[in-house]
């Protein structure tokens, strides 16, 4: 099995219980006020095509479809189990008009180049196999001065938050094939210019705004 299909079938596994992590008391609100910053962070006018990478049971989607007027949202996700969450939560939220949920896979994704105004993706580019893959299919699927927003953690600075961080990420790994500790920043910085930075948690997690350079 390829790493990819093992991440695949991790979260076909998970995902019927995947909301129920999230709605887990402790880190569902401030998981909320992110998701919701990661939202607001892509400014949209209503007309724009934007692509959710990773987009699991499509929680952002409903939020993001709402802002959307003319334009259009695609949930992509290599996991069959998250993309049908996805669909019917889409559904429920009453939006599936303009969302559509594609299975792709982002190392080498099946959009044409230069095909979305915007993308986003929340806590999944700790989950891709090879994200330095992923960032160059990103940056080739986006057209020319398009905006590219990244919620995810990474290592924090505190000697208080790496005390509570280590034991999170050795789990991350082991159950959710996550790395945690990725430096993504300094991935992205290879091809877009990063306009904007949020920290939270001491740099647990962190929020960027990349412009495609
Ligand atoms: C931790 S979940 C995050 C889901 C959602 N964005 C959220 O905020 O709840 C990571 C998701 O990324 C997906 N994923 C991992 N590698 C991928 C790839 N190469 N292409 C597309 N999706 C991928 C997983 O299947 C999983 O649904």
């Amino acid at each position: 099995m390829s790493s990819r299909e093992k991440v695949a079938s991790r979260y076909d596994i998970w995902s019927p219980f995947y909301d129920s992590v999230d709605n887990f008391p402790l880190i569902s609100r401030p998981q909320k006020v992110w998701r919701g910053r990661s939202v607001d962070m892509l400014e949209l006018e209503g007309h724009e095509l934007v692509l959710d990478v990773g987009t699991g049971s499509g929680y952002i989607l409903p939020d993001i479809a709402r802002r959307l007027n003319e334009g259009r949202v695609v949930g992509t996700d290599i996991s069959e189990g998250m993309l049908r969450k996805a669909k019917e939560r889409a559904e429920r939220e009453n939006v599936l008009d303009r969302v559509s949920t594609v299975k792709d896979d982002i190392e080498n994704s099946r959009f044409g180049s230069e095909h979305f105004d915007r993308i986003i993706t929340n806590f999944t580019f700790t989950t891709i196999p090879d994200p330095e893959k992923a960032i160059k299919e990103c940056h080739r699927v986006l057209k020319n001065g398009g905006s590219m927003v990244i919620l995810d953690t990474g290592k924090p600075e505190g000697f208080l938050s790496r005390f509570f961080f280590y034991p999170m990420m050795v789990s991350a790994k082991i159950f959710g094939r996550t790395h945690m500790d990725r430096d993504i920043i300094g991935l992205m910085e290879k091809r877009f210019h990063v306009a904007y930075r949020e920290y939270y948690m001491q740099g647990m997690v962190y929020l960027v705004n990349c412009v495609k350079k």
